[in-house]
C-alpha cells in the first residue's frame, strides 16, 4: 500500500499562500491586556536607539498567553516577542546572556504552541510579519508589501524580509501543482506531469527574477553590519559575545544555557519542498556523491541524514517541517521520469525544473558573496588599521568577525595558538565548513538527477578561472604567516570563509 499523498490543510498549509498563512498577519493583538507588548514593539527602533530597551523589558509585568485565542493571535505574538527577544539581547554594547521571564516565559510557552524554536526564525520575520498595502491586489507582489516588525526601521530590512515573502507567495501555486503531479506519476500520466513540471520549471524562474531584486533596496552595508547583528541566534557565538548561549529567566533560578541558530532563509519550506519533490539530494558537507543503491523507492523514505539543511528543519513551524517528511514518502517524480527516458518531452521539462532550481541557487551564490562575504572582508580590512580599543568596543555579530580565529599565527608561537584555535573550533557547529563551498554543493547536487545528456554536461560544468585571488595573500606567508582561516557567522550557520571565493560572477 503507497501512502497517501499529504492533504495541504492536515499541515496548515494554503492551497493559495503556500507556507504564508491563509489568514494574513494581525498588525495588532485585538487584546487590549497585550498593550504593553504592542506598545514596545511599536517604538523597537527608538528604543533600541536610545539604549532603554532593556530598561523597559526588564519592568514589564509577566503576562499570560491566556488572552491569545485564533492562530493569527499567536502567531503575532510570537512574532512581537522574538523581535524583543533578539533586540534585548543584541541591542547593547555588548549582548546580554539572559532574557527576563517577562518575555522569556510567555515566548517559551507560545513557541510550543506553534511548534517552532523560542528564536526570530524565519517564520517570525517573514512568513508571519508582513502585510499586504491594498487588500485587492496580490502578495506576490513585492509593490503590495510592507513589514510589521523591524529591528532598524530601514527600508533594507522590511526590504530583506520582504523579498523573501514575494517569493513564498509566488512559489505557493507548486505546492498543490506538485502534488498533482505525483498522483498522475501514480496514475502512469506522463502527459500530467510533464504539464505540471513545465508550469513548476517557470514558477522558479520567477523567484529567481524576485530573488535577484535584493539588490533594489537592501544594501549590502546595511545588511551586514546593521540587520544581520539582530538576527543571530545564540550557537557558536562566542566571538559574538555569547559564549555559553542565552538563559531564558523563569523565575526558578534552575534555568540552564539554551543555544539557538539565528534567522535564515534556509529555514524556508519552500525551497526545501521543491528538493524534496525533484527527488534532489543533499549529502552532509564535503560528501562526495555515491548512491542509488535502488532502496530509495516510494514509500521508502531515506532516514534524513545529518546537514545543516536538514537541521534547519527543525526551526521551520512543526506542521511544515513534517509536511516535507510525508511529501519525501511519497516523492515519485525522480523515479518515474528515470523509468520513462524515453518519453523526451517529460525528460525535459524535469531537467527545466532542475536546471531552474539550480540557476537560483546560483544567483544565491553571489548574493551571499555580497552580502556577506565582501563586507566581511572589508570589516577585517579596516580592523587591521584600527587601534584594539577602538575595534573592540561593540561587541556583535558585525564585529566577531574582526577577530579572526585560527588564524595566522607565526612560528613562535605556533603551538599555542593552534591548541586555542582547535579548542574554538570544536565550539563550532557549522564552524570549520565554507560558506560558498557549502552553497556550491548544494547548487551542484540540484543538477544531478538530471536525465539528458546534454543537461547533465551542462549543470556540471565548472567555470572556473584563474588568478581570482588576492594577488597578495602570498606575501603574509613571507612574512612568516603560515595559515588564515576566517570565520565568518552566516545567518543561521558559522562559517570559515573559502580561500578560492572569486567575485560575484564566477561560479
Ligand atoms: C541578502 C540576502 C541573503 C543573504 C545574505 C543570505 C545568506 C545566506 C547564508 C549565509 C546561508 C547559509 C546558511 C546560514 O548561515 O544561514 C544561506 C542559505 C540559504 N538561503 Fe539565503 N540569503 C539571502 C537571501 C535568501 C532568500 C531571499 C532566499 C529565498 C527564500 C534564500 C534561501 C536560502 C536557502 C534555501 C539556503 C540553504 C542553502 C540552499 O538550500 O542552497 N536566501 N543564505
Amino acid at each position: 500500500m503507497l501512502p497517501p499523498i499529504p492533504v495541504l490543510a492536515d499541515y496548515g498549509i494554503s492551497p493559495t499562500n503556500g507556507f504564508l498563512p491563509e489568514v494574513l498577519p494581525l498588525a495588532r493583538l485585538p487584546d487590549p491586556y497585550y498593550n504593553k507588548w504592542e506598545a514596545v514593539a511599536a517604538n523597537l527602533q527608538a528604543l533600541i536607539l536610545s539604549k532603554r530597551l532593556r530598561g523597559v523589558v526588564d519592568r514589564l509585568p509577566m503576562l499570560s498567553t491566556i488572552g491569545l485565542e485564533h492562530d493569527a493571535e499567536w502567531r503575532r505574538a510570537y512574532s512581537l516577542l522574538s523581535f524583543m527577544a533578539h533586540g534585548y539581547i543584541w541591542s547593547g554594547d555588548s549582548p546580554s546572556d539572559r532574557l527576563p521571564p517577562a518575555i522569556a516565559v510567555p515566548l517559551l510557552k507560545i513557541s510550543q504552541h506553534l511548534e517552532v524554536p523560542p528564536v526570530a526564525t524565519y517564520a517570525a520575520v517573514c512568513l508571519w510579519n508582513f502585510k499586504p498595502l491594498f487588500m485587492d491586489e496580490d502578495i506576490d507582489n513585492l509593490e503590495n508589501l510592507a513589514s510589521l516588525n523591524t529591528f532598524t526601521g530601514s527600508i533594507d530590512e522590511s526590504w530583506f524580509y520582504l523579498v523573501s515573502v514575494a517569493m513564498e507567495a509566488r512559489g505557493a501555486p507548486t505546492i498543490a501543482l506538485m502534488l498533482t503531479a505525483i498522483a498522475a506519476a501514480r496514475e502512469n500520466d506522463a502527459a500530467t506531469v510533464t504539464r505540471c513540471l513545465g508550469s513548476f520549471a517557470e514558477r522558479v524562474d520567477d523567484l529567481t527574477t524576485l530573488l535577484q531584486r535584493m539588490h533594489e533596496s537592501c544594501d549590502p552595508t546595511i545588511f551586514y553590519n546593521r540587520i544581520r547583528p539582530f538576527l543571530a541566534g545564540s550557537k557558536n557565538m562566542a566571538d559574538a559575545g555569547l559564549p555559553h548561549g542565552v538563559i531564558y529567566e523563569d523565575g526558578t533560578g534552575t534555568e540552564t544555557y539554551r543555544q539557538y541558530s539565528g534567522g535564515s532563509n534556509a529555514q524556508s519550506s519552500l525551497i526545501q519542498f521543491f528538493d524534496v519533490v525533484l527527488g534532489i539530494e543533499h549529502r552532509p558537507t564535503g560528501e562526495k556523491r555515491g548512491r542509488t543503491d535502488g532502496s530509495e523507492r516510494e514509500g521508502h523514505a531515506p532516514a534524513p541524514r545529518h546537514n545543516f539543511i536538514m537541521e534547519m528543519r527543525r526551526y521551520m513551524p512543526g506542521p511544515h517541517a513534517r509536511f516535507l517528511g510525508d511529501v519525501q514518502a511519497v516523492a515519485n517524480i525522480r523515479d518515474f521520469v528515470e523509468s520513462n527516458r524515453t518519453n523526451r518531452p517529460l525528460c525535459i521539462a524535469y531537467d527545466a525544473c532542475l536546471s531552474m532550481l539550480r540557476s537560483l541557487r546560483d544567483k544565491h551564490i553571489a548574493i551571499v558573496t555580497r552580502y556577506i562575504v565582501v563586507p566581511s572582508r572589508e570589516v577585517r580590512a579596516r580592523s587591521r588599521s584600527r587601534s584594539p580599543e577602538v575595534a573592540r568596543r561593540k561587541v556583535n555579530l558585525a564585529t566577531a568577525s574582526r577577530q579572526p580565529q585560527g588564524i595566522a599565527y607565526d612560528a613562535r608561537g605556533s603551538a599555542l595558538a593552534k591548541q586555542e584555535s582547535d579548542k574554538r573550533n570544536n565550539l563550532k557547529g557549522t564552524g570549520g565548513t565554507a560558506l560558498i563551498s557549502f552553497l556550491k554543493q548544494a547548487r551542484d547536487e540540484t543538477g544531478e538527477p538530471a536525465v539528458e545528456d546534454w543537461t547533465r554536461r551542462f549543470m556540471s560544468r565548472q567555470i572556473r578561472t584563474e588568478g581570482q585571488g588576492d594577488f597578495f595573500a602570498g606575501k603574509e606567508e613571507g612574512a612568516g604567516l603560515v595559515k588564515e582561516e576566517v570565520e565568518v557567522a552566516g545567518l543561521a550557520g558559522t562559517w570559515t570563509i573559502d580561500d578560492d571565493v572569486g567575485g560575484i560572477c564566477n561560479y
